[in-house]
């Protein structure tokens, strides 16, 4: 039941308030501010490895998880695409945890690579919605995201749900490890906490990103930036585009502009930039600037004193709240689900069931 939004996408969307807090309910003890997971039959401080699999957003929100894995708890992290993991051959070491994520539970790639990894005797972990699912019954520690069934195609609610999972794992990784002081995880679980209501702030401004499609929806090719956790950001921002509005988009670590894509700017060519205010900030701007000289019409997505800072000659600048950095990506992915969903809705395409798309990749 769509309820009275147009489409299960834009449900989805504007349910993430609550699911994640719904998530981060089962994650985290309020009275002792700690994280906590689920109990597990071994040691996480035993763990000097991680090796993390996944396909499409579920990917992202991996490669977010090896930024926030190895700041706070300095464990070395790998990630690979579930396709390609097996035909690598990787290496893998004994004190390794083998961690997949995925929203069915039953995508093909990462259910073989899963099985791969145990037959190679790792001990593995998924962060997964599906309880009943596959990946859900064979992993040895099972981190479940309580977003709810998600029904449109672009994962939307499942992919914040799955960071919520994954800032608890390098929370408790990290204490394990003797990283994290208590004063510093108490800090962390307040800014975890502080998550739904940005979140509702950032849907706050769905009018203004409406506002904003049009000028988006006659591109033919749409480029987004970021640098740090928003890196990803940066390339989920761009898969959600081009899956429901059928637009040519890429993302790129702001730093690798100058290296090649900056050939293909010209007045034509939207720019999102994913950029909190912040260490990385001054870097992405003059990366951004970059771009504007030669034409670019930029989106800026960013708080208050980052726009002050750098949203001049912008087509459109996006307020976000100011966020601890840890949690930008959690806050920062609804702009960008809405500014896709916007997009797809002007063209008219199929938002919920886009075309040579199925919810589940069963087949590898
Ligand atoms: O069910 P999974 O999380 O394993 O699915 C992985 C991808 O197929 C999925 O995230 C896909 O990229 C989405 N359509 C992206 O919106």
């Amino acid at each position: 039941d769509k309820g009275n939004h147009r489409h299960f996408m834009q449900k989805e969307i504007y349910e993430q308030p609550v699911v994640v807090a719904q998530t981060l309910r089962s994650y985290l003890r309020p009275l002792e501010e700690q994280v906590a997971l689920p109990d597990m039959e071994f040691d996480l401080a035993g763990v000097e490895r991680v090796a993390i699999v996944a396909c499409g957003t579920a990917y992202y929100v991996g490669m977010i998880g090896k930024y926030w894995i190895e700041q706070l708890a300095r464990v070395p992290v790998e990630i690979d695409f579930a396709s390609e993991f097996r035909y690598r051959d990787p290496v893998f070491t004994p004190s390794m945890l083998g961690l997949v994520i995925s929203q069915s539970g039953e995508t093909a790639d990462t259910l073989a690579a899963l099985r791969h990894m145990k037959e190679s005797g790792l001990t593995t972990g998924g962060i997964i919605n599906v309880p009943t699912s596959s990946m859900a019954r064979e992993v040895d520690l099972l981190l479940p995201t309580h977003a709810g069934p998600e029904i449109g195609v672009a994962s939307t609610k499942a992919f914040t749900c799955q960071l919520a999972v994954m800032a608890a794992l390098a929370v408790n990784l990290a204490r394990a490890k003797g990283r994290l002081s208590r004063e510093d995880e108490r800090d962390i679980v307040r800014h975890l906490r502080e998550v739904p209501e940005a979140m509702s702030k950032a849907l706050g401004h769905d009018a203004e990103i409406e506002a904003i499609a049009p000028k988006i929806a006659v591109a033919r090719d749409v480029l987004y930036l970021g640098r740090g956790p928003e890196y990803p950001m940066a390339l989920e921002g761009a898969l959600k585009l081009k899956e429901i509005s059928y637009i040519h988009a890429e993302g790129y670590a702001s730093g690798e502009m100058k290296h090649g894509p900056i050939a293909l700017i010209d007045d034509s060519v939207p720019l999102i930039v994913i950029a909190p205010s912040g260490p990385l900030f001054d870097k992405t701007v003059s990366n951004m600037q970059e771009a504007q000289a030669r034409g670019a019409q930029v989106v800026l997505i960013s708080d208050a004193e980052g726009i002050a800072q750098a949203g001049e000659n912008t087509i459109a600048t996006i307020e976000m709240p100011k966020v601890h950095p840890l949690i930008a990506p959690l806050v920062y992915a609804v702009p960008v689900q809405l500014l896709a969903y916007h997009v797809a809705v002007f063209k008219g395409t199929d938002v919920d069931q886009p075309r040579n798309l199925a919810k589940s990749v069963t087949v590898e």
